[in-house]
C-alpha cells in the first residue's frame, strides 16, 4: 500500500496551501472535498511537481463519508500515513437563531467527520510513523457569543486532539492541534462576518499558516498556535476571567469595528 497524506478542505484556503505544503515535502496526497473541480485544478498544479494527487469529491457532512473515503483509498492501493482534518466551517450570529440544521451540519463536520477520520486509520499511521494535524483556531481557547457552536466546535478540536496526542504518542504517531488566528480565505464569506480590519495584526496569509501547522506537526507539537501575536492573545485571553472577556467578544461579533 502507498503512504499518503490525506487533507480534507483541500479546495480553498489553508487546505489547498496545505497541499502545497505536503507536495513540497515530498509526500503523495489524497485531496478531499466537495468541488470536485477546484481539486482537480490543484491536483493539476502540484502534478508539475510530482505525482499526482488522488481526488475524492466527498461530502464530509454525510454519515457514511468516511466507510466511502476507506473504501476509495483502499481500492486504489492507499492508506494514510498522515490525516490532516482542515475542513470545517463557521456561522456568525445568535445561535438561537441561526439556521439550526446548519448548526447541526457544522457539528458533523468540524466535529464529527474530523472525530472518525482521526481514529479510522491508526493502524496505517502507526505503521508509517506519520501523524493527525488537527485545525482547531485561536477561538478554541474561549467561548464565543455571536459565534456560540464554532467556538465551542474548536474548542472540541483543540481538547480532543491534545488527549489524542497523549494516547497516539507510544505508538509512534503525531498529533498536534493548528490554532490560526484569522486568515483572509473564503471562511469569512462562508460564515458571514463582516469586514474586520481591527484584527489585522492577528492576521496572517493562507500559506504561512499552512507552513507553520505543518512544522509543528513534523517536530510532534502538541499545539501549534499560528503566529506570535496570537501566541500573546491567547496567553493573555488565559489568564483574563471570562467575566470579562466574554462581554468583549460579544462586543466585538456585533461590530467587529469596537
Ligand atoms: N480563515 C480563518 O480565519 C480561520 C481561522 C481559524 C481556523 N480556521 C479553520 O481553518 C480550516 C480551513 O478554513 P479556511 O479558512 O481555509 O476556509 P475555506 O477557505 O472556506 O475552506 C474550507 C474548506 O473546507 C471544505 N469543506 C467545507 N464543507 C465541506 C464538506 N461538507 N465536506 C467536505 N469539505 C468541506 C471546503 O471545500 P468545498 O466547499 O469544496 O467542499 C474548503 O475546501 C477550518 O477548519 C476553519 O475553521 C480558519
Amino acid at each position: 500500500m502507498t503512504p499518503v497524506a490525506l487533507i480534507t478542505g483541500a479546495s480553498a484556503g489553508i487546505g489547498a496551501e496545505l497541499a502545497r505544503v505536503f507536495a513540497r515535502n515530498g509526500h503523495e496526497l489524497v485531496l478531499v472535498a466537495r468541488r470536485k473541480d477546484r481539486l482537480n485544478a490543484l491536483a493539476d498544479e502540484i502534478a508539475a511537481g510530482g505525482p499526482r494527487p488522488a481526488v475524492l469529491a466527498v461530502d464530509l457532512g454525510q454519515r457514511d463519508a468516511v466507510a466511502r473515503i476507506a473504501a476509495e483509498l483502499a481500492s486504489r492501493g492507499l492508506e494514510p500515513a498522515f490525516v490532516v482534518n482542515n475542513a470545517g466551517f463557521g456561522l456568525a450570529g445568535a445561535a438561537a437563531g441561526l439556521s439550526h440544521a446548519e448548526e447541526l451540519g457544522m457539528i458533523d463536520l468540524n466535529i464529527r467527520a474530523l472525530t472518525e477520520l482521526s481514529l479510522n486509520f491508526v493502524d496505517s499511521l502507526a505503521r508509517h510513523r506519520g501523524g493527525i494535524l488537527n485545525v482547531a483556531s485561536v477561538a478554541a481557547f474561549l467561548p464565543g457569543p455571536g459565534m456560540a457552536v464554532y467556538y465551542a466546535s474548536k474548542a472540541y478540536v483543540l481538547s480532543f486532539s491534545e488527549a489524542l496526542h497523549r494516547e497516539l504518542k507510544p505508538r509512534g504517531i503525531r498529533v498536534t492541534a493548528l490554532c490560526p488566528g484569522p486568515v483572509p480565505t473564503e471562511f469569512q464569506a462562508r460564515s458571514g462576518l463582516r469586514a474586520d480590519r481591527s484584527q489585522q495584526i492577528l492576521t496572517l496569509p493562507a500559506d504561512r499558516v499552512a507552513q507553520i501547522g505543518y512544522d509543528g506537526l513534523m517536530r510532534g507539537k502538541r499545539v501549534v498556535v499560528a503566529g506570535l501575536a496570537n501566541k500573546l492573545a491567547v496567553a493573555l485571553l488565559r489568564l483574563t476571567p471570562h467575566a470579562l472577556v466574554l462581554p468583549m467578544i460579544e462586543r466585538h461579533m456585533r461590530d467587529p469595528r469596537s
